[in-house]
């Protein structure tokens, strides 16, 4: 088959680029490299072009044919979304509407769309079902919910297939150890602690250790990068054979607390890791923890990789991270 990926030089969507190139397809990259990386696409074709640019992206793509498009292009930062709210409507939800523009106007059906748990907002239920209501408590979540209402009217329209994949958090590296999370500024938990741990002289704080769980820190329900690559491929599959408009969430369906990942780290890296505990971030639940039955069910899927699996694989991930920045490798 012959894909389109939008954003497949960042961090997820080059494990998936990669993925489908590994199983034979033809992969053409698209992206601004605003956060993406040149190497993570190497031997692929990579065109760079900003979304938000109608004339640009149509002219890029102009009499190509492909036999489905995964959808990762996008701003992903919580607090940034906050404070450029334009910014994020524009990237996110204006630049899904000239992609799709682009798609129906040469016949591409088929549509992968990375969304997120951030949909959800702060949830009423101990574990996330997609049925439950849909109320983002921050802009990055209010665009990712508006893409997913476009996608879903235009397949109203009988125009358009699409999944939007409601990934919890996505964590972990490649089992070469050659790709991973690589973010500046870096935000999420996992490389932070482990960048601590290999010596970065950036101080680890813990938002927050007075929250209603049983250690008082944060759970989150963290999802290896390499298994959202098989439930990506599935659901490509899956509108190939059946079509339709699915959303479907993607987490392991078990949570852990901000110190029991820190335990997991100091696993994987075999000494202690140093902290302090500081305010609580703002805009952070309590607890988000995937129901993922729908996507077992309708995609055969189940993760394959645990917590200790998705650190030892991002520390390993960190060591080659640095000499890349070194440019020793
Ligand atoms: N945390 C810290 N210290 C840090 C970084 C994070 O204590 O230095 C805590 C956070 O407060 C939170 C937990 O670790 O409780 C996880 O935080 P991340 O930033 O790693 O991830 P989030 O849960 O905030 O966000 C992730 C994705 C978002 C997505 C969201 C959906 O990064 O894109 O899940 O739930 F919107």
């Amino acid at each position: 088959m012959q894909y389109l990926v939008t954003g497949g030089a960042g961090y997820i969507g080059s494990h998936i680029s990669l993925r489908l190139s590994e199983l034979g397809h033809q992969v053409t990259v698209l992206d601004d490299l605003s956060s993406g990386h040149r190497w993570a696409v190497a031997g692929l074709e990579l065109i760079e072009v900003d979304l938000r640019e109608l004339l640009p992206l149509r002219e890029a793509l102009a009499g190509r044919s492909f036999d489905g498009v995964f959808h990762f292009a996008a701003k992903s930062l919580v607090g940034e979304s906050a404070e450029r709210p334009l910014y994020y409507y524009q990237n996110n939800v204006a630049g899904t509407a000239n992609l799709i523009e682009v798609a129906l106007e040469s016949g591409w059906r088929d549509c992968v769309f990375s969304s997120t748990a951030a949909v959800y907002g702060n949830p009423t239920t101990p574990l996330i079902a997609e049925t439950h209501a849909l109320q983002p408590i921050n802009v990055y979540g209010q665009t990712k919910r508006v893409m997913e209402q476009l996608l879903s009217d235009v397949h109203q329209q009988g125009q358009l297939n699409a999944a939007c994949l409601r990934y919890f958090n996505a964590a972990g590296a490649a089992a070469d150890n050659h790709r991973g999370e690589w973010h500046e500024p870096e935000t999420h938990l996992i490389p932070n602690i482990l960048r601590r741990a290999a010596g970065d002289d950036v101080p680890l704080t813990i938002f927050g250790d007075d929250y209603e769980t049983p250690d008082g820190t944060c759970i989150r329900d963290y999802i290896h990068v390499l298994d959202l690559a098989d439930a990506h491929v599935g659901a490509m599959e899956l509108l190939h054979r059946r079509g339709g408009f699915h959303t479907l969430n993607l987490g392991n369906g078990r949570g852990y607390s901000v110190m029991e990942v820190l335990k997991a780290c100091e696993q994987a890296v075999g000494s202690g890791i140093s902290y302090a505990i500081g305010a609580r971030r703002e805009g952070d639940p309590a607890r988000l923890v995937a129901d993922a039955s729908l996507a077992a069910d309708v995609l055969g899927w189940r993760p394959a990789r645990d917590l200790q699996a998705i650190v030892d694989s991002a520390w390993s991930w960190e060591q080659y991270r640095r000499e890349l920045a070194a440019g020793r490798v």
